[in-house]
């Protein structure tokens, strides 16, 4: 049976030791945008870092970039999201269902029968305004999605990578949308950060690359330490596909709120290409050297979310064990996304274990995030510890004075080993980089 944490546990343990707070708290907070604290930001870090070596560095047919967050307001039009995304909008006051107001029949909610707000015109991207004059003629948009920063650069990455197909390019940046239902803490969010595949194929080939990019996905999940059973794939309905799109999928996560998206992955075909090729006058072929043929490639995309990514895996990371009379809460997050690698733990504040301790925690540092703590009991220090996800502790006692040994405590068993100083680093090191603990088998779609 797959488990699910409250999401009040979640948000409650976010704020208390300053992962995520509300954004702008002491003006009362802004609706749907979040502030990632010190340890939030750490966790986000760690996630794109995870996804970028695993798209981008370790590959061969992968470039990544960075393209402006305002893009020329033609891009819009091209991509069909100005006209898509200005339609007069009602929302269900029961089941908060929005439907487009000229394609309804009668006064109430087609799916409940609730009763609808009045209409209006809602466009989900943000509107501003380039230069010193606020008038039609200088509106540009914060980007709703990332994805065409890579499209109108496609002949540029072509051109300088020299790339043959298949290829595609990675991104990671933040995108806006004016979202009319949001909540669900971090789930949804009016300001947000995705990270995007944009993978340009052989028309012929598309359905190979698809199935392949879901699997490589769901299995980019798996090994960071997601439970199988809370991930599932889910294929989009005829009726809920977005315009561009021949084929998605959504790789869904069990959320404390239920199944729902945590990143979709679309076939886009040449919508994008020809579209942009259509309103920018400029070439967006491909010459097949094979063949001699300019060819228009397929775009298989996978879309994912930093905030919702980070949401899955602290729910999922999320443990209550009973300890003593007490309980120890801790986040079993994969050593690559832990906020803090090790924490050094002086048992005393004693100045000779407090030099060696301060020395190891200066050599440490230099390689991984580390915490110092000399602050109350040794138990309730390790507690702390856990409830970060920190994977590992060392403690510092008066024995080390004498045999240049410290204790290495691990976070999920609590088991404890003794390791030269002059070894720490290396054995951290080792211990760090392992797979996940209790690895377990990868994502298949074949049978
Ligand atoms: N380029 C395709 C695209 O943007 P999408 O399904 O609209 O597709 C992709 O978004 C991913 O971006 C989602 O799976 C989700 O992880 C994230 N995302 C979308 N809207 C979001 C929001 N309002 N708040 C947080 N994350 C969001």
């Amino acid at each position: 049976m797959p488990t699910r944490v409250e999401m009040e546990k979640i948000v409650s343990l976010c704020r208390r030791r300053g992962f995520i707070f509300p954004g702008s708290e002491i003006y009362g907070g802004l609706s749907s945008c979040w502030d990632y604290g010190p340890l939030g930001v750490e966790l986000k870090q760690n996630i794109k870092q995870a996804w970028w070596r695993a798209v981008v560095q370790e590959r061969d047919d992968m470039v990544g970039m960075d393209a402006s967050i305002l893009m020329h307001p033609q891009t819009w039009v091209a991509s069909g999201h100005l006209e898509g995304f200005s339609d007069p909008l009602v929302e269900c006051k029961s089941c908060h269902l929005r439907w487009r107001n000229d394609d309804l029949e009668g006064n109430n909610c087609p799916s409940c029968g609730g009763e609808l707000t009045e209409p209006h015109l809602f466009n989900l991207m943000f509107k501003t305004f380039m230069g010193p004059i606020e008038e039609e003629a200088n509106v540009v948009y914060l980007r709703p999605e990332t994805a065409q920063g890579m499209f109108v650069n496609f002949q540029n990455v072509l051109n300088t990578t020299r790339k043959r197909l298949p290829f595609g390019i990675a991104q990671i940046g933040k995108a806006f949308r004016n979202e009319i239902t949001t909540g669900n803490f971090i789930f949804r969010c009016r300001e947000f950060e995705q990270m995007e595949i944009e993978f340009f194929v052989k028309p012929e080939t598309d359905k190979e690359w698809f199935n392949y990019w879901l699997e490589e996905r769901l299995n980019w999940y798996v090994k960071l330490g997601i439970k199988k059973e809370n991930l599932r794939l889910r294929q989009h309905t005829k009726e809920e596909l977005a315009h561009y799109a021949r084929e998605c999928y959504d790789i869904d996560y069990l959320f404390p709120m239920g199944w729902a998206e945590l990143e979709g992955i679309a076939n886009r075909g040449d919508f994008d290409l020809v579209q942009h090729a259509k309103y920018s006058g400029k070439s967006l072929n491909y010459l097949d050297e094979e063949t001699k043929e300019h060819i228009t490639p397929y775009i298989i995309e996978p879309s994912a979310g930093v905030d919702r990514s980070a949401l899955a895996f602290l729910c999922d990371a999320y443990d209550e064990e009973p300890d003593q009379e007490e309980i120890r809460v801790l986040l079993h997050l994969h050593p690559a996304l832990a906020p803090i690698k090790v924490a050094v733990l002086p048992l005393s504040r004693r100045e000779k274990l407090v030099t060696v301790a301060k020395q190891i925690y200066a050599d440490l540092r230099q390689q991984w995030m580390v915490n110092y703590d000399d602050a109350q009991s040794i138990g309730r220090r390790y507690r702390r510890q856990d409830e970060i996800g920190t994977p590992f502790c060392v403690t510092v006692d008066f024995q080390s004075l004498e045999d240049e040994q410290v204790t290495i405590r691990e976070r999920d068993t609590m088991n404890q080993i003794r390791v030269p100083i002059g070894e720490l680093k290396t054995t951290l090191a080792a211990k760090l980089s392992g797979e996940r603990f209790d690895t377990q088998p990868l994502w298949t779609t074949k049978g």
